[in-house]
């Protein structure tokens, strides 16, 4: 009888030893130590035993089912940390690579002037206004003093959504919406940097959708010096010192008098060049003095205030400051053209 007792436990460690995993450790575990397991079947056989064999038989199934135990225990504590051991290894990490660089956009250079204009006439006091991109024939041309069937507004090829709304042409839209809100309360200092858009045809200087942005400024006493002195200020800011300007006389509907600036060329320094073809002059923006009738239509009393006004584009400005020859590149979206930019942010 002991000697069956002693095959059990013998083959039980056997098994146990062999086992590899804790998986593996378990099935010896149900097949020796369960409920229907080898040692409990030797429990059974103690009822067929003589009474007076019994405690011996009995102490010695235990023996065994005690040491089976131990071993068994300590066996799967030993698995326990090579398995923890083998998870740490598989899960490793190098803290000491280097990590994934992300790559971040650059700033467009549109919005690279955009902020410069914006931080250069903020410093001087001046707010900025936003207003929408669909906008009413109303502010886009009435209230600048473009009726319907004025010449003036084949200057500015229209998309029209329908007989009163439209695409505006213009950051002179925002202008009259500002005027408008003001109810003939001055000052009135602001800029309004915006998309506009024109039924054009797109080359290298022509785009349908372009950047415009407004100044205006209304009070009392503004005179042409003061439109003068701005922009020659915001000329030398954006070009370099020593920057001239120059007004030409034009035409607008909604200045009088009206004004072509030019900047002396900054490439030449007023020489003349390739650039400014000679001239020694770039023309970058349209300006003037806000037309009396404005004014009033928009509230305001021109024998009491005056005002000025103009617009540049950035798009002419960006291609001038970055040396950029054709305007599609703003808009394409190349990476290669964008990521040259990275360095001025
Ligand atoms: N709105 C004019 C244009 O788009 C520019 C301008 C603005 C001229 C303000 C004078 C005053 O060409």
């Amino acid at each position: 009888m002991s000697e069956q007792i002693a095959d059990v436990q013998q083959a039980a460690l056997q098994a146990i030893e062999h086992a590899q995993t804790l998986n593996e450790l378990n099935e010896v575990k149900v097949q020796y130590l369960g409920k229907k397991g080898e040692i409990q079947a030797l429990m059974s056989q103690m009822r067929a035993l003589p009474k007076e064999e019994k405690p011996a038989f009995g102490q010695m199934v235990n023996d065994c089912k005690e040491t089976v135990t131990e071993v068994l225990e300590k066996k799967q504590q030993d698995l326990e940390v090579q398995a923890t051991a083998a998870k740490l290894e598989q899960e490793k990490i190098d803290v000491t690579l280097p990590g994934d660089t992300i790559r971040i956009g650059t700033t467009h250079p549109l919005i690279l002037i955009q902020n410069e204009i914006e931080d250069l006439f903020l410093g001087m006091g001046y707010k900025v206004a936003e207003g929408p991109e669909l906008e009413q024939d109303h502010y886009n041309f009435e209230l600048a003093n473009i009726p319907a069937d004025h010449p003036a507004r084949d200057m500015q090829d229209t998309f029209y959504i329908d007989p009163t709304t439209l695409l505006r042409t213009h950051t002179t839209a925002m202008q009259m919406r500002e005027l408008e809100k003001a109810h003939g309360q001055t000052p009135i200092k602001l800029i309004c940097p915006g998309k506009v858009y024109r039924r054009d045809d797109d080359d290298a200087t022509h785009s349908h959708q372009f950047m415009q942005c407004e100044g205006l400024v209304v009070g009392e006493h503004v005179t042409l010096t003061d439109l003068k002195g701005t922009l020659e200020f915001m000329a030398n800011k954006m070009f370099g010192e020593g920057r001239k300007i120059r007004f030409r006389p034009s035409y607008f509907p909604f200045t009088e008098p009206s004004v072509e600036v030019d900047v002396s060329c900054p490439f030449c320094n007023g020489k003349g060049c390739s650039v400014c073809k000679g001239s020694g002059w770039i023309e970058i923006l349209g300006a003037g003095m806000v037309h009396p009738h404005v004014l009033e239509m928009n509230g305001f009393d021109p024998e009491k205030c005056s005002g000025f006004a103009f617009g540049v584009g950035l798009e002419r400005v960006a291609m001038l400051k970055y040396g950029i020859n054709d305007i599609r590149n703003f808009y394409i979206n190349d990476e290669r053209f964008l990521n040259t930019f990275d360095r001025f942010d």
